[in-house]
């Protein structure tokens, strides 16, 4: 188990799950940077084309939203954070808890990309029971520490929304946070990260949080220095216009396989 000293941060002194779920997912529709986010997790599955054993969301915050498309193929799912509420979030969202974000418009869009020509609710019920059914774990993990859940454990898929940039505004800070994930990497296990590029800060409402103004160039150079495979590594950065006015311009996403 994690010790966590609770005034250490920016996220235990100012972080609210609900204000971050209103600013950032309240959108009457899928948000740019999810519908890419989702294109690029569908053509990784293609291309993947297996089952994962065990995934983790680190950095999952309040949202289990990315991983709606991955449900069908994993079979144990883990999502971590380093603060508690977030977590608690998604377990009541899974429990069906009434005061629970509304993630049903997410999973809709994702059905809609697997063929469905109409989505009923019995069939948003279906993919909410397989992702209660595989959700296994919640742990809280801090990117700070080597191992960053402090027990060893290592999985097939890594996966990283938004997290270590957004843990710090040191470049040198975000690759040692890089590296501290990557100790959660299997040996032949893959890593599908997503970060805001070239972003000083995001906003929610008025407060500021931090990014360390990570580029292109700076996955490449991380994951040269780690233990993946040259061949295996692919960075693409795309423009994003939605949260101009919250600080972010672009987002990249990121894959690589370990050696
Ligand atoms: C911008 S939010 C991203 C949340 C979610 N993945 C998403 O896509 O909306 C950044 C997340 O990083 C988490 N975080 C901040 N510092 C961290 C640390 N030192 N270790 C692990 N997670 C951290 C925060 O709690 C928060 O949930």
């Amino acid at each position: 188990m994690l010790a966590q000293d609770r005034n250490s941060t920016v996220y235990d002194r100012l972080w609210n799950p609900k204000e971050y779920l209103s600013h950032y997912y309240s959108t009457a529709y899928v948000a740019d940077d999810d519908a890419a986010i989702y294109e690029h997790l569908i053509s990784f599955l293609k291309q993947e084309n297996r089952t994962f054993a065990k995934i983790i969301d680190f950095g999952c915050g309040p949202t289990p939203h990315h991983i709606f498309p991955l449900i069908p193929y994993l079979e144990e799912l883990h999502f971590a954070d380093y603060v508690p509420e977030n977590l608690q979030e998604i377990s009541n969202w899974l429990e069906g808890n009434s005061s629970a974000h509304n993630w049903d418009m997410w999973i809709e869009y994702i059905l809609k990309k697997e063929g469905f020509d109409s989505v009923t609710s019995k069939d948003i019920e279906h993919r909410k029971k397989l992702v209660r059914e595989k959700s296994t774990a919640f742990k809280l993990g801090d990117l700070r520490k080597s191992h960053p859940l402090n027990d060893d454990s290592v999985y097939d898929l890594v996966l990283s929304f938004f997290c270590a940039e957004a843990a710090t505004n040191s470049k040198q800070e975000w690759y040692k946070y890089m590296s501290n994930l990557f100790n959660l990497v299997k040996p032949e296990g893959k890593v599908f990260i997503v970060a805001n590029a070239h972003a000083q800060h995001y906003d929610i409402g008025k407060k500021k949080f931090p990014e360390a103004n990570v580029t292109k160039e700076d996955f490449y150079s991380i994951f040269t220095d780690s233990k993946f495979a040259f061949d295996s590594v692919e960075v693409e950065e795309i423009p994003i216009a939605e949260w101009a006015d919250s600080g972010l311009k672009a987002i990249i996403i990121a894959k690589a396989r370990a050696i």
